[in-house]
């Protein structure tokens, strides 16, 4: 087994590995997992609560207005897997809405996260049982071989996450869910739908600044963290539609020629230059709907809101 300083001296490693190879290529990338370190969370947190990013609200109003429906789907006694742990008030919700739960499983690469988020939920839900399992749910991993065969086994991935994926990614994920939760099992998950690119790029570029410091503070996490020295007012944050993709990508964009260096390797940059640092893909339920089918999954229901900017979608396997 790992301890917490192996696994810390891991995480950094391969973020270094990532770093330097992500700005050593000719259009400059940095891994959107990396955003989010303490500052990085906190300040998600906070983009959540700003006026213009629609979708966290949007989902929570979807799942209280079909908490019902989504318990039946999961059924009496269920075994409920997390993906990414931590959605809070929406996790609370559908766990408050089922029948005898059988078990809660929230999975996350941080073990701290995992336990602070098991506490919450053990401390509102005493009589529930929960086992977290710490692993990196875009990743193979295999589940505890002892979980209860009481109900079904159901999926639950809310937030869009499956929008930060490439199409690669998002299929293993949908079949590494489906081989989790085996014949009979079921999944629900939270996507962002295609709208207006002006309601798009504002949700990614707030006007008070969140989501723009949000994307800064890698830069920051790479000086702390890899002894770099690199200027980070000289970058300026950018949400862009990229129509051929269906995503939202968000940049740093150079203010003006700039060097830097990290771990003794020097990177320019030219005016305009950019470090791509995410992909939010959005996707229209029929887009969705083949995506899931590929990955042995049937799409049995669509729960979205008036204006159809949010939708979460009850999985069978098929
Ligand atoms: C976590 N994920 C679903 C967010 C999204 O909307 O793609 C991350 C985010 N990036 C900027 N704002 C929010």
């Amino acid at each position: 087994m790992l301890d917490k300083t192996d696994t810390e001296a891991l995480q950094r490693e391969a973020f270094r590995r990532d770093v330097l190879d992500g700005l050593s290529r000719p259009t400059k990338t940095l891994p959107a997992r990396w955003l989010y370190d303490d500052r990085g969370s906190e300040l998600f947190e906070e983009i959540t609560k700003a006026p213009e990013y629609y979708p966290t609200r949007t989902e929570t109003a979807i799942l209280e207005a079909n908490a019902g429906r989504i318990a039946d789907l999961f059924g009496p006694e269920a075994v409920i897997l997390e993906y990414g742990a931590g959605a809070g008030i929406k996790t609370e919700i559908v766990l408050a809405a089922l029948d005898r739960p059988g078990l809660y499983v929230p999975i996350d690469i941080s073990g701290d996260f995992l336990k602070a988020s098991a506490e919450r939920i053990r401390a509102r839900f005493p009589e529930l049982a929960v086992e977290p399992v710490t692993a990196d749910f875009t990743a193979d991993f295999d589940l505890p071989g002892d979980l209860p065969e009481t109900g079904r086994r159901g999926g639950f991935f809310p937030g869009s996450t499956i929008g930060n994926l490439d199409e690669r990614e998002a299929t293993a994920f949908l079949k590494r869910m489906r081989r989790h939760v085996g014949r009979g099992g079921v999944a629900v998950i939270g996507c962002d739908l295609k709208k207006d690119v002006a309601t798009l790029v504002a949700a990614y570029d707030d006007a008070a600044g969140v989501t723009a410091a949000f994307n800064l503070n890698i830069l920051t996490r790479i000086n702390r963290e890899l002894g770099a020295d690199i200027p980070v007012e000289s970058f300026a944050h950018e949400a862009r539609w990229n129509p051929a993709t269906s995503a939202i990508e968000m940049h740093l964009v150079a203010r003006h020629p700039v060097r830097f260096s990290i771990d003794g390797r020097t990177f320019a940059m030219a005016e305009g230059e950019t470090i791509h640092t995410e992909n939010s893909r959005k996707y229209d339920v029929e887009g969705l709907a083949l995506l899931v089918e590929a990955a042995g999954w049937r799409m049995d229901a669509v729960w979205s809101d008036e204006r159809g900017l949010f939708a979460l979608v009850g999985l069978v396997a098929s």
